[in-house]
């Protein structure tokens, strides 16, 4: 026995003896490679979390006065139920102008180094100014906006008890961006065991998951760590229907996803192309994917049928609990 695997043995057996386990610990000598410790969510000096400024960005993600027709808020597409995803291939914005990409969980986007696909935006107090102005999602002008909303009483006082001044534009991207900061649960199966060294019954088919994901099948080559990301842009040559033909720049690489809530964030891809969770992985099987053909990484993966069962039944242990 390991010592990392003694101390976590130790560790979780005395947990159980000092609270009541709503799990059985099962020790049956499996246990997956990685442990991680959970990491601090980043903030910025000037827009530390306080109860006040989350109040303040949880009621604006919901607003739906940020768009220009009043039709769209942040949680229009960004949906709890499907961690922070959408179940739709792309989402309508504004005056119902269709999306231009499949929309993604911002469960954990706290934590990317770099925001969107292409890894074009520094932080999230100034991603929150693009979905406000592309004309596909609010199509409105944040002057505009903080115009409309500081006719709110409520919403003066909230700005004044959170961050001490009136609402403006500086106010509303920090106030959204706390908001989002406290998203990051790491309540899943995969955390008890990883990071909360819980071990937990897992079945036969989802130990065999794990290790195929962790090994053969080369995926922690780029889903990796606690995030489930490595962050890397990977190329997918011409991405056909993103971002083309609307005067954006046309991305021809994509950023590995985090894969947390991945049962959830449905369909999948930037362009929402696969509909479920066993096509994506029986596009890894024939090697279909356009980011992992021209992939030397990925290369000599081969990838049976039950691997992708088994794979399909790890990947729902990624799924937070709440
Ligand atoms: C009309 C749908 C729509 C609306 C409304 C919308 N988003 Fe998004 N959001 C998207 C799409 C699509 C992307 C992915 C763009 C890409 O592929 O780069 C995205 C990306 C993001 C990201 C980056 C995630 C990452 O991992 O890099 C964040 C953060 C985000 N949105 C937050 C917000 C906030 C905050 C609001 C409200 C101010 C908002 N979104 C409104 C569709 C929407
Ligand atoms: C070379 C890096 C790389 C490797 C190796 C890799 N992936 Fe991916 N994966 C990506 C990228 C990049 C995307 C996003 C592609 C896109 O949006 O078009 C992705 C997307 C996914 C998605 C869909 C996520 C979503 O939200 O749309 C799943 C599920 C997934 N990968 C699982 C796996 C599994 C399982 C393996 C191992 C068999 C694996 N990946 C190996 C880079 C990789």
């Amino acid at each position: 026995m390991s010592a990392t695997r003694t101390i976590i043995t130790v560790v979780s057996a005395l947990g159980c003896l000092l609270c009541s386990c709503d799990t059985t610990v099962v020790d049956d000598g499996w246990w997956p490679s990685s442990h991680y410790a959970i990491p601090a969510v980043p903030f910025p000096e000037d827009n530390l979390s306080t109860p006040e400024r989350v109040a303040l960005g949880r009621a604006l993600f919901h607003d739906v006065r940020l768009s220009a027709d009043a039709s769209t808020s942040c949680a229009s597409c960004h949906q709890e139920s499907s961690a922070f995803a959408s179940t739709t291939v792309m989402n309508a914005g504004a005056f119902g102008r269709p999306g231009k990409a499949n929309v993604p969980s911002i469960t954990y986007a706290a934590f990317e180094p770099r925001l969107l696909r292409g890894n074009t935006v520094p932080t999230l107090e100034m991603q929150v100014l693009v979905p406000i102005q592309e004309q596909h999602e609010f199509a409105e002008n944040i002057l505009a906006v903080v115009r409309k909303l500081s006719t709110d009483t409520t919403y003066q006082a909230m700005s004044r008890r959170a961050y001490g001044r009136d609402l403006d534009p500086w106010v509303l991207t920090r106030a959204i961006s706390a908001f989002e900061r406290t998203l990051p649960r790491f309540s899943s199966v995969f955390d008890s065991v990883t990071v909360y060294a819980k071990p937990q019954r897992l079945t036969e088919s989802q130990k065999r998951g794990w290790t195929v994901f962790e090994g053969r099948g080369q995926c922690t080559s780029c889903h990796s760590g606690v995030l489930l990301t490595n962050h890397e842009l990977i190329k997918v040559g011409n991405s056909g229907r993103f971002l083309d033909e609307h005067g954006m720049e046309q991305l021809d690489s994509i950023r590995v996803p985090s894969l947390r809530n991945v049962a959830l964030t449905y369909p999948y891809m930037h362009d929402g192309s696969v509909s479920t969770l066993i096509d994506v992985l029986k596009g890894y099987q024939h090697h279909q994917h356009p980011h992992i053909v021209a992939e030397e990484r990925f290369e000599s993966v081969v990838l049976t049928d039950h691997d992708v069962a088994d794979l399909l039944q790890f990947l729902s242990l990624l799924t937070d609990a709440h």
